[in-house]
């Protein structure tokens, strides 16, 4: 079985946003409080963050991270998450039905944010608020000093601006379970006034508005189109949410989903597209692929949480083997796209659906997804080849003609490593996978790392969290000028080359 990949040094996609490789931290569950937070544990810091997992986040190099939601945004007054901790209310959460306590808020984000390296990417309120709170926390998180929020922020210690360069216009504004949930047209005009007065606060700021919560929605396309409609000239990027799962133990069509995401992405750029028609408009729209996972193996557990509990365990996603490949094949998808897509973030990044577990009290690990993502996030920087690629096929459930290579090859940004990212979906055969490199001059293999593992439903848990791990022990080596390598069936794979 083999499968032939041509990548010439010219024919190139695009260079990659390294926001692509952003994540995303919810008040939800256990993502803060338990998670990044836990001033009891012993490897807190004096502002009461874990150590331990800040240093799993560094790890991982993210970029970028989404907060404070989510679902969890549209019911948010970010005023009680600033100020003395003491003062701060406590909240009933309405969209996880929880208890906030308020204990880390807006100053302390940011503080950890930066310790962890990772700028800040903030969804606003729509759901509940709207252009009022939304300008007055742009003033409170970006102005320098001398009105009232600036100089409140100031008050609360706060000296210097977080200079907040990314915003999301709310979220899921589409979703019947979005507290405050909009037509599109109801959306499309409260995001348009929002961001007006956001950008006239700080006219650096970038604006991010909501598309569908996901390509299932009864209304997406017509969404987009909508929300284009009446905030065109003001926002820069539309957003796309997608999770995926395998309830139903169809490994060859979970792994096809990738199918899915690319025509997600193709005919969300195609709807911005026609309204940059409509509009006659120079301008483009960029793609906020601002949620994207698994998420399904939480669902039976959620449902069972008691109300109005403090940080409950919820959406604690184990992770499996399958789980990761799967997670390989969006990274790939993303950077496919990276035209495009500028902004991705994987959902989420502590316990919550998340690549990093934690105990309370106790240790962190990596679940099986953490790999793929940390290969990609740090490999995967530089500029996207457009490669072609001869595969074998087979069928699913939902999709014909699904390649059983799934690949892509990023040129380093030092334009000297050429890394190429690959997944067999075969669930049976090895594939010889062939790159064929051409104006590259000479090359060696550096590495060829490999994630795989002979139990598919393998996870990495607390009492095994090195179960599932990667090694270098690819055979990928140079054969007459070309790139030949052994893609085991259901494997990731890292090649790189020098
Ligand atoms: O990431 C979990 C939830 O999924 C988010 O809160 C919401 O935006 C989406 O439905």
């Amino acid at each position: 079985n083999t499968a032939k990949m041509i990548l010439n040094k010219d024919y190139v996609v695009g260079e990659v946003d390294k926001r692509i490789y952003g994540s995303f931290i919810e008040h939800l569950g256990r993502a803060v409080y338990g998670g990044i937070f836990e001033p009891n544990h012993p490897a807190a810091g004096k502002t009461g963050f874990r150590r331990d997992v800040a240093e799993m986040v560094k790890e991982l190099q993210v970029p970028i991270i989404r907060y404070p939601g989510g679902n969890f945004v549209s019911g948010y007054n970010w005023e009680d998450g600033v100020g003395p901790v003491d003062k701060r209310p406590k909240r009933t959460e309405l969209s996880w039905a929880a208890i906030e306590t308020n204990a880390v808020g807006t100053n302390e984000f940011c503080t950890w944010a930066k310790e962890a390296g990772a700028d800040i990417m903030m969804a606003v309120n729509l759901g509940t608020r709207g252009a009022d709170a939304a300008r007055n926390l742009v003033e409170y998180c970006n102005h320098p000093e001398g009105t009232y929020w600036s100089d409140l922020r100031k008050l609360h210690g706060y000296a210097k601006p977080h200079n907040i360069k990314t915003w999301c216009l709310g979220n899921e504004m589409d979703g019947p379970w979005q507290i405050g949930a909009k037509t599109a047209q109801e959306y499309g005009r409260l995001a348009c006034e929002t961001a007006k007065m956001m950008k006239w606060v700080d006219p650096e700021i970038e604006l991010v508005a909501c598309g569908s919560s996901g390509s299932g929605m009864p209304t997406f396309g017509q969404w987009e189109a909508t929300v284009l409609e009446n905030t065109y000239e003001h926002v820069d990027y539309i957003s796309l949410h997608t999770y995926y799962g395998n309830a139903d133990n169809d490994i060859k069509n979970f792994l096809a989903r990738t199918l899915d995401m690319d025509a997600f992405i193709k005919a969300v750029a195609a709807t911005c597209d026609y309204v940059k028609a409509k509009k006659h408009s120079k301008k483009k729209i960029k793609l906020s692929f601002d949620e994207w996972n698994v998420w399904f193996h939480s669902n039976e557990e959620d449902r069972k949480i008691e109300r109005w509990s403090v940080a409950p365990r919820q959406l604690e996603d184990v992770y499996t083997f399958e789980d990761a490949l799967v997670v390989g094949g969006m990274l790939i998808t993303l950077l496919k796209n990276a035209d495009r897509v500028k902004i991705a973030c994987l959902a989420q990044l502590v316990n919550v659906i998340a690549p990093i577990m934690t105990e309370n009290g106790g240790s962190a690990w990596r679940q099986t997804i953490f790999y793929p993502y940390l290969h990609a996030s740090v490999f995967g920087r530089g500029t996207v080849l457009n490669s072609i690629i001869k595969s074998p096929k087979y069928d699913s459930r939902d999709f014909t003609d699904v390649p059983c290579i799934d690949a892509v090859a990023v040129v380093s940004e030092d334009n000297k490593e050429i890394t190429i990212f690959a997944v067999n979906k075969d669930t049976e055969e090895d594939i010889t996978l062939d790159i064929e490199l051409n104006g590259f001059g000479t090359f060696g293999v550096t590495k060829h790392i490999i994630l795989e593992s002979s139990d598919i439903k393998a996870s990495n848990t607390k009492e095994n969290p090195n179960n599932v791990v990667p090694s270098d022990n690819g055979n990928a080596s140079v054969e007459d000028g070309n790139v030949k390598a052994s893609i085991k069936s259901l494997s990731w794979n890292v090649i790189r080359l020098r």
